[in-house]
């Protein structure tokens, strides 16, 4: 929208979390509250300034792209306005302000906000819901149909005006420089010794000027978070929001409940999502995919078609097309599989390359590795890739057939369709097409047995 910048308030401790991180790092839906708010504030301006305080540098680290302004001690939402004072100095326009703490608010409820601000020609309007329960919130009292007379905090407040269902949501727009003239006249003479935000609105009704309240009808979207009980039930919301949006786009996902999906995790069609998932971060997921009970993908990419079976836990990596994993297997930090690859139970990769084909079905661990195409590595192959202060490489070209319990001691390299006998400790590079044997000779004693027993 033209003409609006944002002011996020972000810099409160979180006595009520009692936590050791600021408030609005936790995580709602996968993504960080403060995160949320951005995105959010992005849909109606590219001016975003949020005031930050606890944990400030741990905050500015969380949110790429936006203003900063340091509000060092922490004497309430007005007192984080104050703050912000020098930074909007001479701008005429809206100012939306809005806490860091409300996740569930939707850009299309703050674009409607601010139209009903403009078209009702207001110095100032409030964001506000009918609430079941409004404990705590601060109560809006109204003068008529579309206006406030004032904003009364909960600790504050008689029994009367907490009678009052209707709840400020803390989001503000400002014909600026109306707040800044206004906090100006801003005490902290209340229950907590705050500068309130919300006594601005006072101070200009009393000054004669129109503010409106603008009531959303959806209550849930404008709830806070102030306790982990909020934030567990605002995580439910949001993780039912995104796994809607992917049922409407074709996923079957079998158990909502018990499935985690962040934000920004794109799933093709017809993938079926079996319960108790977890999809994180930027995981992308092709079509046809079939994904289940315990896995956990985390900053990966799955190809179309491939199968993820019980118990997987894959992450920063990337597998192709036709794919089996699992069940039980670790992909972990640059495990690259290219198609129809098959991978097995107890088999862990990590920072290797895996070419079409291969297959590794029991109790393997492949690292900083570099296999070819068609390998068959065999149960309890292992790349012996740490010496105690180095990695190094293994290399099995295509075709190689690696037998069980084998130990690839690097660097080493396996060439083309060479075969490694079972039980072997490779510590030579082995040609193509070639055998290797690394193991004792086994030697028998015959009527060992019966000659102990007679000593
Ligand atoms: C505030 C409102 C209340 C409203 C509720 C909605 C005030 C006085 N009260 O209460 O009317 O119903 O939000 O959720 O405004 N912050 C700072 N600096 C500070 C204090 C707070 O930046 O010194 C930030 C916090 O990080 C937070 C936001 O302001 O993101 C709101 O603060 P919070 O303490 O959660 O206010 P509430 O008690 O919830
Ligand atoms: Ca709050």
């Amino acid at each position: 929208m033209e003409n609006v910048k944002v002011l996020i308030l972000a810099a409160g401790k979180s006595t009520r979390m009692k936590s050791k991180n600021a408030k609005v790092l936790h995580r709602a839906g996968g993504t960080a509250l403060i995160d949320h708010a951005v995105r959010t504030a992005r849909a109606v301006s590219t001016d975003i300034s949020i005031v930050v305080g606890h944990q400030a540098e741990k905050v500015k680290a969380a949110v790429p792209a936006a203003k900063f302004i340091d509000q060092k001690e922490q004497l309430g939402t007005g007192h984080a306005v104050i703050a912000a004072r020098d930074a909007f100095a001479g701008y005429h326009g809206d100012l939306l302000v809005m806490p860091g703490d409300v996740p569930l608010l939707t850009a299309s409820t703050l674009e409607a906000f601010i139209r009903f601000h403009r078209e009702g020609g207001y110095r100032a309007s409030v964001l506000t819901a009918d609430v079941p329960n409004p404990y705590g919130y601060g109560r809006v009292v109204r003068r008529n149909d579309n206006e406030v007379d004032s904003i009364i905090e909960h600790r504050d407040a008689t029994p009367e005006i907490l009678a009052i269902p209707e709840i400020n949501s803390s989001v503000y727009v400002f014909n600026n420089p109306t707040l800044f003239e206004a906090i100006a006249n801003l005490r902290n003479d209340n229950a907590q010794r705050e500068y309130y935000l919300t006594d601005v609105i006072g101070i200009l009704v009393n000054q004669r000027a129109k503010v409106g309240a603008f009531k959303v009808e959806n209550g849930q979207e404008i709830l806070g978070i102030n306790t982990r009980q909020e934030l567990v039930t605002i995580d439910r919301v949001l993780r039912r929001r995104k796994c809607e949006a992917l049922m409407a786009e074709g996923v079957t996902i079998m158990d909502p409940e018990s499935t985690y999906i962040d934000e920004d995790v794109q799933i093709g069609a017809d993938t079926v999502i079996y319960p108790s998932v977890q999809l994180e971060g930027a995981t992308v997921i092709g079509d046809d995919v079939t994904i289940h009970s315990f896995t956990r993908v985390s900053n990966s990419k799955i190809g179309s078609r491939s199968q993820l079976l019980n118990g997987c836990v894959i992450v920063y990596s990337a597998i192709g097309e036709e794919v089996s994993v699992g069940p039980w297997a670790h992909l972990r930090m640059g495990a690259v599989l290219e198609d129809a690859i098959q991978i097995g139970n107890f088999v862990e990769i990590k920072k290797s390359t895996v070419g079409s084909g291969t297959k590794a079905h029991h109790l393997a661990y492949l690292g900083d590795a570099t296999i070819g195409k068609k390998v068959n590595i065999g149960a309890g192959v292992i790349t012996c890739n740490y010496d105690g202060t180095m990695k190094h490489p293994t290399h099995i070209e295509d075709g190689a057939f690696i037998g069980t319990d084998s130990q690839l001691i690097a660097p080493v390299r396996i060439g083309r369709d060479a075969y490694v006998a079972a039980g072997s400790s490779i510590t030579e590079d082995v040609p193509p097409e070639s055998l290797a044997i690394a193991r004792g000779r086994q030697t028998i004693k015959e009527g060992w047995v019966k000659n102990r027993k007679k000593k």
